[in-house]
């Protein structure tokens, strides 16, 4: 198969890629490199446009041919995207508008989308399935629906097929060690525990102490990126026999606290770890945990990495091997 990756440098898209090409499939990324690294992707051709650029995005894709379209460009910051909106619905909303016009133009038509757990906002169940309400507190997951409802409305008229994902929280590393989670600001729990171990990196933050949990901080559900990345290739087998609009969560089921997650990186890097209790950041629900059953059923995902250690072990393979 020929792929289109758009975002194939960021970090899920990266991983993306790999996957891909190791099972012998043809990639081809198409990334701004706004926020993606050069060094992420290999043996690819790359595509290098912003997709609100919609000339050269169309010169770019005239009567290009793709088996399907795996789209990660977005911007995915909550706290940013509260700052600035406009950015957040122009990107993610009118980027992948603009991506889906010249998927009808070019006679595309399977597209797997970048979605987020984000559009549910504050979880009133205790596990999120795909019916649960979608009230996104925040203007990244708000765009991220807006983008989910756009698609479902195009499937439902264009001969498009579209798979959304929503993620709860990406995390870990390839198993070689050579690609993993590099944002810059990073914000993410596990590289900000794995970095702070490293000498001269600062001290970690724990944003509140004091939620009703088990232990008073934030629990989430940990996917591993290529247990995600393997999720978006069966979406494209699945799309064949299932034409239209789908969307399926994707966690592993069991949610971890913030301390959990200490204690599971104290394990992979073998010392330690101190931290500071901080303020609750602005936008965190307590508890987000996924459902993930549809996917497991309908498009026969098996995620791998079940284990919060076996996730940080692989993301502290790469901090390593990154020298953080
Ligand atoms: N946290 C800390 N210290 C840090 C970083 C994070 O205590 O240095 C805490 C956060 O407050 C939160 C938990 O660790 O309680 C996880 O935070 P992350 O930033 O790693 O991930 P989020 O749960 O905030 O974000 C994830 C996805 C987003 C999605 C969001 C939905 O990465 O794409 O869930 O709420 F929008």
């Amino acid at each position: 198969m020929r792929l289109l990756i758009p975002g194939g440098a960021g970090y899920i898209g990266s991983h993306m890629v790999k996957y891909v090409q190791e099972l012998g499939h043809e990639a081809v990324v198409l990334d701004d490199f706004s926020t993606g690294h050069e060094w992420a992707i290999n043996d690819c051709e790359i595509l290098r446009v912003n997709l609100l650029d919609q000339d050269t995005l169309a010169q770019l894709l005239k009567g290009r041919s793709f088996d399907g379209v795996i789209h990660f460009a977005a911007k995915s910051l909550v706290g940013e995207s509260v700052q600035k909106p406009d950015l957040y619905y122009r990107n993610n909303v009118v980027g992948t508008l603009n991506l889906v016009n010249e998927m009808i133009t070019n006679d595309i038509h399977n597209l797997v989308f970048s979605s987020t757990a984000a559009i549910f906002g504050n979880p009133v169940t205790e596990k999120i399935a795909e019916d649960h309400p979608k009230n996104p507190i925040n203007p990244y997951g708000q765009s991220k629906l807006m983008a989910e409802n756009m698609l479902r409305d195009i499937c439902a008229v264009h001969d498009i097929n579209a798979t959304c994902f929503r993620y709860f929280n990406a995390a870990g590393a390839d198993r070689s060690g050579s690609l993993g989670e590099a944002h810059d600001p990073e914000t993410h729990l596990i590289p900000n525990i794995l970095k702070s171990t490293i000498p001269g990196g600062s001290v970690l933050k724990v944003f509140g102490t004091d939620y009703e949990t088990h232990d008073g901080t934030c629990v989430r559900d940990y996917v591993h990126v290529t247990d995600l990345a393997e999720a978006h290739f069966l979406a494209l087998e699945y799309m064949k026999d299932n034409s239209g609009f789908s969307a399926f969560n994707l966690g592993n089921g069991s949610g971890f606290s913030v301390l959990d997650v200490i204690r599971s990186c104290e394990r992979a890097v073998k010392k330690m770890i101190p931290f500071d209790p901080a303020m609750r950041r602005v936008g965190d629900p307590p508890v987000l945990v996924a459902d993930s059953s549809a996917a497991i059923c309908k498009i026969s995902w098996e995620p791998k990495f079940g284990s919060l250690d076996a996730i940080t072990q692989s993301a502290w393979r790469w901090h390593e091997h990154s020298g953080g």
